[in-house]
């Protein structure tokens, strides 16, 4: 059973479909272990459209998530805890912007990112987007931990 090593913020990081078939799960770790944050749970599982539907609960009605959909679930994702000071901020400072085809360079969407012409934005990885989102999506992805 997962343990929680460490105080302090915590995030909840997803390793996207597309990341992991292209065998970039090793690379985006990486980053965020040089960073200094810490991993507290690493799991791998191929997302459910009920998981989605509670993780993505803010972008249900919107007209690009049927394609979120189909690329969250075309295969195993790396669902993470990671914790360290002011993460949350700092994961999506390494994420960098949600469009791959404009993100800066050295954050991971701009180094590794790919532009597939496909309708849902495939960029690689997931990072919560406050203390609150975080709180909410590790109950989703690692109930055990709450
Ligand atoms: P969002 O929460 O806006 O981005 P981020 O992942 O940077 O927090 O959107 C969630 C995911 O939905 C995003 O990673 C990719 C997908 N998406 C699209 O496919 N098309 C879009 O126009 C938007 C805004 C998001
Ligand atoms: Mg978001």
């Amino acid at each position: 059973r997962p343990q929680a090593r460490s105080t302090g913020e915590r995030v909840l990081v997803l390793i996207k479909p597309d990341a992991v078939q292209r065998r970039l799960t090793g690379e985006i770790l990486r980053r965020i272990e040089a960073k200094g944050y810490e991993l507290v749970a690493l799991r791998v599982l191929t997302p459910d459209a009920a998981t989605l539907a509670a993780h993505y609960a803010e972008h249900v009605t919107k007209p690009f998530y049927p394609g979120v959909v189909d690329y969250m679930t075309s295969g195993p994702v790396v669902a993470a805890v990671v914790a360290g000071q002011r993460v949350v901020e700092g994961v999506r400072s390494l994420m960098g912007a949600t469009d791959p085809t404009t993100a800066a360079p050295g954050t991971i969407r701009g180094d590794l990112g790919r532009d597939w012409g496909t309708s849902a934005i495939q960029n690689l990885v997931h990072g919560s987007d406050s203390a609150e989102s975080a709180a909410r999506e590790i109950a989703i992805w690692f109930p055990e931990l709450t």
